[in-house]
């Protein structure tokens, strides 16, 4: 799908798309498509549409305008990046349903909070956002089954600077694709080495790209990690990415990703039913390692670390057995009493390894980690815990702006207490599923070193939407990717 920004023209045709503020308030297009007869003050009338932010309405153009649609902006200060994005988003969602090749949306002025090139830019960014579709293992497809839109033209006064402020932002599009990608492909196909090979692509952007294998992460200590692996006969990885466009001598911040391409919960194994949704397992790495292109993509002015522990948990003659102790990288001992609580594992030596290699200012982490937090939160928010409120609140600050919600969830010394063990340091999993979300958050924050901001954000209910938003189309997400993004360009390169 193409976008192109252009000028307003004489007279409209085709697919168009126009504002309606609140109240049923026509602007400046729609008022002057309006003139001849009132038509669309009747069909606003003779249905529901009242101009509130996310509304729309079809009405059949006049003259050489085909499908007309409305869409609601609501009060002008509604009108900020994250809802021009949905406009652009349900634009497209239209276009497809109704099988148009072509669509015009025309930016009226609005006296919000963005300037008409910025809506313009974000309603083009939203909409190619929304256009993602993975159908490359799809091969029998009639073309009236494909998405049929082709181009959208957004009609701005000022196209230049509408131009420049859509170039910043896509990258974005890039990133959250190649993301989307690796959380959507089968798990045949992408296993710790293929997406270890992807992320190396990462290199012709500037990013530097190292992978370690089996046998160093041995040398390194790390015994959970490994433990995971161990039933699979796909080799364990680490990737560890590196953006160092920032001032020298300034820490770096540390992105940590669950990169588990497929989980059968090993010997402890997960029921038939749904267990195909566990090649999204790698969500958070997914995430992470979209995040670094996008940082690279745009040339971000910051010390980023990207680390991925990437796995295959299986079980397996010599898979790991529920009462095994395994050795951290950190000294600590665990004791595996549930082999489905994988991520921890994983994650706890990629942690370890981050600080002690990198001594970041701030770590944060993100992972399809509990089926909890999809009980807690469902797929509205992202359950965020951290040792650090000024770090919580700017990521959550982050998040809303790009659409990516969090909300803060509770740590404290009772809930870690419920994962000591008798024989280990701690265990894996607590006695009962209460709290399960939290105790896992618990066993992550055991890896934290002193003086460092940290932060959990368990992307469950997160990184697959089964029926899509505005956006995202349903599958993989990309959840995490742009809220990152936001967070580091917003708090560390001023
Ligand atoms: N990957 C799962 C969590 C998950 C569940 C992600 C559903 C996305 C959708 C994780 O490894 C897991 O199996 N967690 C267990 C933990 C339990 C054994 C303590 C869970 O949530 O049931
Ligand atoms: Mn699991
Ligand atoms: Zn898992």
């Amino acid at each position: 799908m193409k976008v192109e920004f252009s000028a307003f023209p004489k007279a409209f045709s085709g697919n168009v798309a126009v504002f309606v503020a609140a109240e049923k308030q026509l602007l400046a297009t729609a008022k002057t498509l309006d003139q001849q007869e009132g038509y669309l003050g009747r069909a606003i009338a003779a249905s529901r549409f009242s101009g509130a932010k996310g509304q729309s309405l079809v009405v059949l153009g006049q003259e050489k305008i085909g499908r007309l649609l409305l869409l609601g902006v609501g009060k002008a200060r509604e009108l900020d990046a994250r809802a021009a994005e949905s406009l652009g988003g349900l634009v497209v969602a239209d276009a497809n349903a109704a099988g148009q090749k072509a669509v015009t949306v025309v930016v009226d002025p609005v006296k919000g909070r963005l300037s008409p090139a910025e809506v313009a830019a974000h309603i083009a960014l939203g909409a190619r956002l929304r256009g993602y579709r993975f159908d490359k293992y799809r091969t029998k497809e009639k073309p009236e089954q494909k998405p049929t839109l082709e181009q959208i033209t957004v009609v701005v006064s000022t196209t230049a600077e509408a131009r420049r402020a859509y170039a910043r932002l896509e990258p974005a599009v890039d990133a959250v694709f190649f993301s989307r990608d690796l959380v959507s492909e089968p798990a045949n196909v992408l296993y710790p080495a293929e997406f270890a090979r992807r992320a190396k692509d990462l290199t012709k952007l500037g990013v530097k790209v190292d992978i370690l294998g089996e046998a160093e992460m041995k040398k390194l200590g790390m015994g959970a990690l490994l433990g995971v692996g161990q039933g699979s006969v796909r080799d364990s990885q680490l990737l560890v990415m590196r953006w160092m466009n920032g001032p020298k001598n300034q820490a770096p911040v540390a992105l940590i990703g669950k990169g588990v391409c497929f989980d059968t919960g090993g010997i402890s194994l997960k029921p038939a039913g749904g267990m195909e949704d566990m090649k999204w397992d790698m969500g958070g790495a997914g995430a992470v390692t979209g995040a670094m292109m996008l940082l690279a993509g745009r040339k971000a002015r910051a010390n980023v670390v990207g680390i991925c522990a990437l796995v295959e948990n299986m079980p397996d003659g010599n898979a790991q057995r529920p009462g095994d102790v395994v050795k951290t990288m950190s000294g600590q001992t665990v004791e595996v009493i549930n082999t489905d609580a994988e991520g921890r594992l994983i994650l706890c030596d990629a942690m370890w390894y981050a600080q002690e290699k990198f001594k970041p200012q701030a770590m944060v982490e993100l992972s399809t980690l509990t089926g909890a937090i999809i009980v807690s939160l469902g797929h509205e928010r992202a359950g965020l815990f951290s040792n650090n409120t000024p770090l919580s609140n700017k990521l959550r600050a982050a998040g809303s702006e790009v659409g990516e919600k969090l909300w803060r969830m509770p740590l404290g010394p009772k809930y870690d207490k419920l994962i000591d063990s008798d024989i280990a340091d701690m265990k894996n999993v607590s006695n009962g599923r209460d709290g399960g979300s939290i105790t896992a958050a618990q066993f992550l924050q055991r890896f934290v070193q002193d003086g460092v901001a940290w932060a959990h954000l368990d992307i469950a209910g997160m990184a697959w939407s089964g029926k899509g938003n505005d956006t995202t189309p349903k599958g993989a997400t990309a959840y995490g990717v742009r809220l990152l993004d936001k967070w580091i360009a917003d708090n560390y390169e001023r």
